[in-house]
């Protein structure tokens, strides 16, 4: 960027700068010695003398690290759990939260087969309630640990006529690494082969262990399909949150997390996203990993238009510039100058830090080279 002369580059070089001169003019380029010379140009010159290099661009802080602050303990408001259904494939995870919500998402799958992260939301004794949905095909490690990341609440679906099988592993892991309680939901009980007990003592080797064994694992029985036993499953998510109590800061700008976005051959970039702390609204600036956007319009897991989403709610938004990476953190700004700013900052960065990455020789190479 303009921060090396003719003179520097000859001294690096071991050349004399006038043959740097001579090379620049032959390629057109009229410089004398004291010129600065921008990474193209340096670029043509090393061509010239066959030599690599490596561009160490500068990446700056993390801009975003400046904004936050902690909140104040009297600004702390109750806010709905996040719970993520995770498990193995087809042991019912999308079956038991279409029971849960009355209705038929499983139909629409292709396959059966999830393939995004679901977000709802659902009132349960006047109580909200958001459950994010999983795929558990192998597949999709980093949606679940995504999904596991934003999470409050674990439930771990295991079909009683199949067994702990590798995603249900993986899941307990990833539930772990983000030490988030796991709550498990036996499922397919109305199955004649269904052996629930042989799934508890299979889930003991993970540290799951129920209470009547002397454990702290809440495990309830359940068909997803025949509807069974999903109000005591709900009340044992309630009872967690009530201990646990879950408190956000609703009154300030949002804090959010990218889900999953796409281009919207209509709509432009969509984001569907789920808002951890502060408030979203209509209107509102707001950088999401790299990308600037201002929310046009909101809209709910219901289809219902919003003009404004607080913590834990999920939200599908439009008004972005380019499509935001799935797991990129969304902030909202009062100032849509800072935010512009920043976004702008953060991919100047991401630009200069893929370019360090892709370049082959370090300057200590050429060094060695020269
Ligand atoms: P992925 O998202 O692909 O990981 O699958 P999933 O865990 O969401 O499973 P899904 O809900 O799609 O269910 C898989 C199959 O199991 C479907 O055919 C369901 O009808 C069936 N199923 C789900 N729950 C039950 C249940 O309680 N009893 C019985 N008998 N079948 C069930
Ligand atoms: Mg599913």
């Amino acid at each position: 960027r303009g921060e090396m002369t003719v003179g520097d580059l000859a001294k690096l070089l071991h050349k004399d700068a006038s043959e740097i001169i001579k090379k620049l003019m032959f390629l057109g380029v009229m410089a004398t010695i004291n010129q600065e010379i921008d990474l193209d140009t340096i670029q043509l010159i090393t061509q010239e003398y066959n030599i690599e290099i490596e561009l160490k661009l500068p990446v700056e802080e993390d801009p975003f690290e400046i904004v936050e602050k902690a909140d104040e303990a009297d600004k702390m408001q109750d806010r709905p759990p996040v719970v993520t259904i995770m498990g193995h494939v087809d042991h019912g995870k999308t079956t038991l939260l279409d029971a849960i919500r009355k209705s038929n998402v499983t139909e629409g799958e292709a396959g059966g087969i999830t393939q995004h992260i679901g977000a709802y939301q659902v009132e349960v004794n006047q109580k909200k309630i958001t459950f994010l949905d999983t795929p558990g095909h192998e597949a999709f490690t980093t949606m679940r640990a995504r999904g596991s990341k934003v999470t409050d609440i674990t439930i771990l679906v295991v079909a009683a006529d199949d067994g702990v099988m590798p995603q249900t592993i993986e899941a307990i892991n990833h539930a772990k690494a983000a030490n988030v309680p796991i709550i498990v939901a036996v499922n397919k009980i109305d199955k004649p082969d269904a052996n629930p007990d042989r799934i508890k003592q299979e889930l003991t080797e993970y540290e799951l262990v129920p209470e009547e064994w002397g454990g702290d694992t809440i495990f309830v029985n359940i068909s997803a399909k025949n509807r069974m036993n999903l109000e005591e499953l709900l009340e044992m998510i309630l009872l967690v949150a009530e201990v646990q109590e879950y408190k956000a800061n609703p009154d300030k700008e949002a804090r959010a997390t990218v889900l999953e976005a796409e281009l919207d051959k209509g709509k432009g970039p969509v984001a569907r996203i789920l808002v951890q702390e502060g408030t979203l609204r209509v209107g509102d600036p707001f950088v999401a990993g790299v990308c600037f956007g201002r929310v046009r319009a909101m809209v709910s897991d219901k289809g219902r238009r919003l003009k404004d989403a607080g913590p834990s709610t999920p939200v599908e938004i439009t008004g972005l510039t380019e499509v935001p990476q799935a797991g990129d953190r969304l902030i909202g700004f009062e100032d849509e100058r800072k935010a512009r700013e920043i976004s702008d900052k953060r991919a100047i960065n991401l630009r200069q830090s893929e370019l360090n990455a892709s370049s082959r020789v370090t300057l200590d190479d050429l060094y060695k080279h020269i």
